[in-house]
């Protein structure tokens, strides 16, 4: 693309401003620029006319596949038989959604890289490879692991793997791959520069990861492979149990496209999604979403809409592929974008325009059917969001401690 060409792609977007500072630039800086114009997709930021919600706004049910904590116990042997033949078998791989800013921690790194220990060095991602152990352990057999980064922390990440020997995990088993991005934009929808010759790209938030698999040519291990079925699940949880033999067996037992681990919630007002039905589709709504009424409602003294997820699906390979058409909606996400502003580079540390993102909660309705699979908070969730406070540093690491891990 040369530069009239792109005066005039810009104009039909109107965001003529990334061209301001183009007399400034370097011969390189300059073809660098006119390559990401010609590249980046301007139509994303009109989803700043369309307000998107997560769950659509259809009648609410609860989810029609549930399987109590108490079914759980009770069909173990059942439900794990299946799984383990599934992993036995090599037809379950795993995905690690490692692409997101972790703003909220203020850790200038991946987050996976944060070290939880205390009295010696334990990383997230240590940890959470421990827990990918506990059941290669009992399969005797290593299952294929994908790792999404962003282009901002793709590097670190693949060091801190390296330099750690890959936890101990077979190399040929660890794919990694960068996220796909979309133009980040102030609140009138103006997309940022980043630097003067730098358009602002962001991950596409953590719906991307199956869209960005495929791009990277990662498709073709799933077909090499046939692999059925992916575990999908985000970096923070440190509790997190990744291929869980039993949450696969189940979900393919009750004849699932997928299935979304969940924990009862702990009260009415709990700010997490909710895995339900709307129109006959499974659905997250969020909190902020949820009626009063339902949020509130009981029976036999328990929540009604009482399953919480937390961020840990496993997906149908087969189906997937209905996620890939371009059907997934962006939603904006309010956040504080380093741009430039008069010539200089800000920073700010309160939000000042939009990310756009593609979330998981979206592939879930697109699947059709889902099964809450519950699980024991106690046991299985600790998630590690803020320094300080709820879902924290401190509250992971008394979770750990309770679950016999030493930090
Ligand atoms: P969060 O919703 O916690 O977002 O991500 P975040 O960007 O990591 O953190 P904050 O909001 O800035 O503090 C949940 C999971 O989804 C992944 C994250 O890495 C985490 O595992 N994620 C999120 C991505 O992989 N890509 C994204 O674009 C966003």
């Amino acid at each position: 693309m040369n530069l009239e060409t792109a005066k005039a792609y810009l104009q039909k977007h109107n965001q003529s401003q990334l061209l301001q500072y183009y007399d400034e630039l370097t011969e390189e800086e300059q073809l660098r620029l006119l390559n990401q114009i010609e590249y980046t997709n301007f139509n994303i930021v009109k989803n700043i006319e369309i307000a998107h919600s997560g769950g659509g706004n259809g009648k609410i049910t609860p989810p029609a596949n549930a399987v109590t904590v108490e079914e759980a116990a009770r069909r173990r042997i059942q439900f794990e038989t299946v799984g383990l033949n599934m992993l036995a078998e090599g037809k379950v791989g795993a995905v690690l959604l490692a692409g997101g800013q972790g703003s909220r921690l203020g850790y200038d790194g991946p987050k996976g890289t944060f070290n939880i220990g205390v009295t010696r060095e334990l990383s997230i991602f240590e940890q959470l490879m421990r827990n990918v152990s506990d059941v290669t352990s009992q399969t005797g057999r290593a299952f294929p692991l994908f790792i999404m980064t962003s282009t901002v922390n793709d590097r670190a990440t693949r060091s801190f793997f390296e330099e750690h020997s890959y936890f101990g995990y077979p190399r040929d088993e660890i794919h990694f791959f960068i996220q796909d991005v979309a133009p980040a934009c102030d609140y009138d929808g103006k997309v940022f520069l980043d630097d003067k010759g730098r358009i602002s790209l962001m991950p596409n938030g953590n719906g991307g990861w199956y869209s960005s698999l495929v791009n990277n040519g990662l498709g073709r291990i799933l077909e090499r492979d046939n692999i059925e079925w992916l575990n999908v699940f985000g970096v923070d949880n440190v509790l997190q149990r990744i291929c869980d033999p039993a949450f696969i067996g189940a979900t393919i037992l009750k004849r699932c496209r997928c299935g979304a681990k969940v924990v009862k919630k702990t009260s009415p007002e709990e700010k997490v999604g909710v895995l339900c039905t709307q129109d006959g589709k499974p659905s997250i709504v969020e909190y902020f979403e949820m009626p009063e009424d339902l949020k509130n409602k009981t029976k036999k003294g328990e929540l009604v809409y009482r399953y919480g997820v937390i961020l840990n699906y496993l997906f149908n390979v087969h189906d997937l592929n209905l996620t890939l058409s371009g059907k997934l909606p962006y939603h904006l996400a309010d956040k504080a974008i380093a741009h430039m502003e008069n010539g200089v580079r800000v920073t700010p540390s309160k939000p000042c325009g939009y990310k756009f993102e593609t979330l998981v909660v979206d592939m879930v309705r697109l699947m059709g059917s889902c099964l809450a699979y519950e699980v024991e908070r106690e046991r299985e969730f600790a998630p590690v969001k803020n320094a300080t406070g709820t879902d924290s540093v401190d509250t992971a690491r008394a979770l750990l401690r309770k679950n016999g891990v030493k930090l």
